[in-house]
C-alpha cells in the first residue's frame, strides 16, 4: 500500500502488536528486545504526533501449558491468571506503553477463532486426513514433537527431541527416533491413527508470493520464504487431540485449534478487547478486509516465528475475511557476552532478577544502541553495557544539563537568555531531525543513537570550550554565562526530545527540569528562551559494576532452584528420563507454588551418606546410589536411582553426602524401586551438585 507509511504524513492510524509470549514462562531479557523494539517504535510514532496503538497478549493455549499446571496441581486457568499478572507487571517496568495487554484464552479470541476457521471452512480450505502420531499410553494423550524424546536416528547421541537432532542437526520424525520415551511419563510411546483438520495453505499460494514481495517482510525473510513458496506449500495441521488446553472445533467432539492457529488471533482479539473499552476506537477501520486502505498494521517478532506470520497468518487472515499486515518486522536473537543465552552460565536473565538489580532505562538504551531493521543477533556484554550507560547517557547527555543547571539557578534565578548564544551550532541540532526520525521509523536505532550521541558530543565541546564556570568568576563576563549555559539546556532540551522514544523516563523528569510541558517531535524547532526553569535534580546515576555482579549472582541462584524443583518434580512423576525436558517452555520456573508447613513437615529430608554409586545399564541419565542413612537408623540403606548422571562419575559420588526425601513411596522404576530422591543443586547438565563433605559426621541427620 502506498498511503501513510512515510513518517512525514500526518495522522497516521497504526496498530502494532509484539510477539505474544507464552503463559507458562517468565520474561526474560531475549523477550525484552522485541518488546522494547515495539515500544520505541510505539513511542517514536505518538510523539510524531500519530495513533499508535500496541495491543497484544499472552499465548494462554498448549499441552506445555496444560502440563505444567497438572504438575503445579491447579488449573490451566489459574497459571495463565497468575502469569498474566507477573507478565505485565514486568512490562510496566520495563516501561512497555501497551494500550492492551489480553489472553488467547478469552471470549473475543474464542469468537474469533471460530469465525475464522468456519469461513476458511466456507471456503473450502479445510481437509481432514488420519495422521499417524506418537501416543502415551500411560498419559493417554498424543505427544507434541518436543514431548517424545530418544536416541538421534543418525548419530545416536541420546537425549534428543522428537523433530531434530541438537548434535548432529538431522531433521526427522518422532517415529524414527531410537529408544523414544515420553517425556510425560517416561513410557515408551506407540503409534496411534487420529484424524486431524488441516488448513490448505497452498489455496493461497499465489496470494502469499505477491505480499511476500511485495515488501511486506524484510529481504531476508523474502528470500526464505520463497524458497518455501517454490517448494509447494504442504498443508497445514491446525488440530489437536483431547486431552488439550485450547478452544474445541466447532462441530467436532474432541477436537482442539491447535495453539498456533488461534495464537495470531490473539492480536485481533486484543484489539476487539480494547474497542469494547474506548469506544471511539472502530474496530473495522482496523481489521475489515477493507482497512487496508485506513489504517497501518505491523507485527513485531522474532525470526523464529516467521513461518508461522509470513506465510500461515496472511493466509489465515484472507481466509477468514480479514484485512492482512502492513508489514511484518522480523529482529534477531539475543546473546550475552557473545553466546547464546544459557541456563548453565546463568545468563539466561528474567526481566524480574534484572529489575530487582537495576533500571529499566538502561537496558532500553542499550538495545536501542544495538537493534537495526535486519534479522542479526544482538549481544548485551555486560561490561560493555555499563561503560556504555555511564559514558554516553550519564557522562555525555546528563553531564550537559549538570554542568549548565547550577549557574542559571544560583546566577539567574532559574531564567534562561532571550536568545541563543549559537544558533548555528542549534541549527545543527533541528537539521539532524529529518534523519534521526527516518532512522527510528526504519527501525534503525542503533543509527539513531549514533546521530543523537554524536549531537551530545558536539554539545559538551561547546561547553568546554566556553567554559562558563571561568566566566562565572567575573561580574563583566556573567551574561555571557547565562547565554553560554542556555545554549546548552536547550541542545540538552533538543538531546532528550530525540531520545524520548527510548528514555520515557528521563525525558518526564527533563520536562520537570525544562518546566515547559511536554515534549514533541517539534519541541526542538522552538528553543525555550526566556523561560524559566526548575532546580536541577540527579537524573540519573551510573550503572555500578557490583550492581550488575549482583543481578548475575541472584540470577545463577533463581535458575539453581528452578532446577532443584524441576528435578524433584520430575522424579515424582516417575519420568528418569528427560529430566531437563521441554525446557524453553517448562523448566522456567518463575512460580514456586507455595506449600503450607504441614505439608512441608511430612518431608522427611536427611542427610545421608552415598556408599555406592553405579551406572544403570540403559539409562542415559541415571545413576544407582547406594545411600546410608546412618546414625539413629543404625545404618539404614536405600537403593535410590538419581538423575544425575551427566554431573558426576559415579567413583567420584561414593563417600559424599546429599540430602535425600527418605519417606518417598517407593516408586517401581524400568531399572528396579527407587526407595527415596537425593537433592541435587544446579542449572542442570554438568553443574549439578551434592552436598561435598567427604566425611559422614552428618548421617543420618534430619534437615529439619
Ligand atoms: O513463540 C512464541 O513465544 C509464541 N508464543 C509467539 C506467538 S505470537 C502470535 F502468533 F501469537
Ligand atoms: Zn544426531
Amino acid at each position: 500500500m502506498s498511503h501513510a507509511e512515510s513518517s512525514q504524513n500526518k495522522n497516521r492510524k497504526i496498530l502494532i502488536t509484539s510477539a505474544l509470549p507464552y503463559a507458562n514462562g517468565p520474561i526474560h531479557l531475549g523477550h525484552m528486545v522485541e518488546y522494547i523494539q515495539t515500544d520505541i517504535w510505539a513511542r517514536f510514532q505518538r510523539l510524531r504526533g500519530h495513533s499508535c496503538i500496541f495491543a497484544w497478549a499472552d499465548d494462554a493455549h498448549g499441552t506445555p501449558i496444560m502440563l505444567r499446571a497438572q504438575q503445579e496441581g491447579i488449573e490451566p486457568q489459574e497459571l495463565i491468571d497468575k502469569m498474566k499478572a507477573e507478565h505485565e507487571t514486568d512490562f510496566n517496568d520495563f516501561l512497555i506503553s501497551y494500550d492492551n495487554f489480553h489472553s488467547t484464552h478469552s471470549e473475543e479470541n474464542k469468537f474469533f477463532a471460530e469465525q475464522i476457521y468456519l469461513a476458511a471452512k466456507e471456503k473450502g480450505n479445510i481437509t481432514t486426513k488420519v495422521v499417524k502420531q506418537s501416543y502415551d499410553p500411560e498419559a493417554n494423550m498424543f505427544l507434541p514433537d518436543r514431548f517424545v524424546k530418544g536416541e538421534c536416528p543418525k548419530c545416536g547421541t541420546a537425549d534428543q527431541y522428537g523433530d531434530n537432532c541438537e548434535s548432529c542437526g538431522a531433521t526427522y520424525s518422532t517415529t524414527e527416533l531410537k529408544n523414544p520415551y515420553s517425556v510425560v511419563s517416561g513410557a515408551t510411546p506407540i503409534e496411534k491413527d487420529s484424524e486431524h483438520y488441516f488448513f490448505k495453505v497452498s489455496d493461497y499460494s499465489d496470494f502469499l508470493k505477491e505480499w511476500v514481495n511485495g515488501g511486506a517482510v524484510q529481504k531476508e525473510i523474502a528470500n526464505k520464504m520463497n524458497e518455501w513458496l517454490d517448494g509447494g506449500l504442504n498443508d497445514w495441521d491446525i488440530s489437536r487431540d483431547a486431552p488439550y488446553w485450547g478452544f474445541k472445533i466447532p462441530g467436532t467432539k474432541d477436537k482442539y485449534f491447535y495453539v498456533w492457529l488461534d495464537a495470531p488471533i490473539g492480536y485481533i482479539a486484543s484489539f476487539k478487547n480494547y474497542c469494547d473499552k474506548n469506544p471511539e476506537i472502530n474496530f473495522d477501520d482496523y481489521w475489515a478486509a477493507d482497512a487496508e486502505d485506513k489504517t497501518e498494521l505491523y507485527h513485531f517478532i522474532g525470526k523464529d516465528i516467521a513461518y508461522f506470520h509470513t506465510l500461515f497468518w496472511p493466509a489465515v487472515l484472507k481466509a477468514g475475511n480479514f484485512r492482512v499486515p502492513t508489514k511484518v518486522f522480523c529482529h534477531g536473537f539475543l546473546n550475552v557476552n557473545g553466546q547464546k543465552m544459557s541456563k548453565s552460565r546463568g545468563t539466561f536473565i528474567t526481566a524480574r532478577v534484572f529489575l530487582d538489580h537495576l533500571p529499566a532505562e538502561p537496558l532500553r538504551y542499550y538495545y536501542a544502541a544495538k537493534l537495526s531493521n535486519t534479522v542479526d543477533d544482538i549481544d548485551l556484554n555486560l561490561e560493555d553495557f555499563q561503560q556504555r550507560i555511564n559514558s554516553d547517557l550519564v557522562g555525555k547527555v546528563v553531564n550537559i544539563a549538570s554542568r549548565c543547571a547550577g549557574f542559571i539557578s544560583k546566577k539567574f534565578d532559574g531564567n534562561l537568555s532571550n536568545s541563543l548564544a549559537d544558533e548555528a551550532l542549534y541549527q545543527q541540532f533541528i537539521d539532524a531531525s529529518d534523519s534521526i526520525a527516518e532512522a527510528y521509523e526504519s527501525r534503525r536505532y542503533s543509527k539513531a543513537m549514533r546521530e543523537i550521541m554524536a549531537l551530545a558530543d558536539l554539545a559538551n565541546q561547546y561547553v568546554d570550550e566556553k567554559q562558563p564556570w571561568v566566566l562565572a568568576k567575573d561580574e563583566a563576563t556573567l551574561p555571557e554565562v547565562q547565554a553560554i549555559c542556555s545554549q546548552g539546556l536547550n541542545m540538552f532540551r533538543a538531546l532528550i526530545t530525540y531520545l524520548k522514544p527510548v528514555l520515557p523516563e528521563l525525558a518526564e523528569k527533563s520536562e520537570a527540569f525544562l518546566n515547559a510541558g511536554e515534549l514533541q517531535w517539534d519541541s526542538v524547532e522552538s528553543p525555550l528562551l526566556g523561560a524559566e526553569i526548575n532546580k536541577f535534580k540527579a537524573l540519573m546515576t551510573r550503572i555500578e559494576e557490583d550492581k550488575v555482579n549482583a543481578m548475575l549472582e541472584a540470577n545463577k541462584i533463581l535458575l539453581a532452584e528452578a532446577a532443584v524443583l524441576q528435578a524433584k518434580t520430575s522424579t515424582q512423576n516417575g519420568k528418569e528420563k528427560g529430566g531437563s525436558q521441554v525446557d524453553s517452555q517448562l523448566a522456567q520456573d518463575p512460580i514456586s507454588p507455595t506449600i503450607e508447613y504441614d505439608d512441608f513437615a511430612k518431608i522427611d529430608l536427611r542427610v545421608v551418606k552415598i556408599i555406592k554409586a553405579e551406572h544403570v545399564e540403559g539409562a542415559d541419565k541415571l545413576l544407582q546410589l547406594t545411600l546410608d542413612l546412618g546414625g539413629e537408623n543404625g545404618g539404614e540403606q536405600r537403593n535410590v536411582f538419581a538423575g544425575i548422571k551427566s554431573a558426576y562419575d559415579p567413583a567420584e559420588l561414593e563417600g559424599k553426602m546429599t540430602v535425600m526425601v527418605a519417606n518417598l513411596a517407593p516408586r517401581k522404576m524400568r531399572f528396579g524401586t527407587s526407595e527415596g530422591m537425593v537433592l541435587a543443586a544446579g542449572p542442570g547438565g554438568e553443574d549439578l551438585f551434592v552436598l561435598n563433605p567427604d566425611e559422614g559426621a552428618l548421617a543420618g541427620m534430619r534437615v529439619k
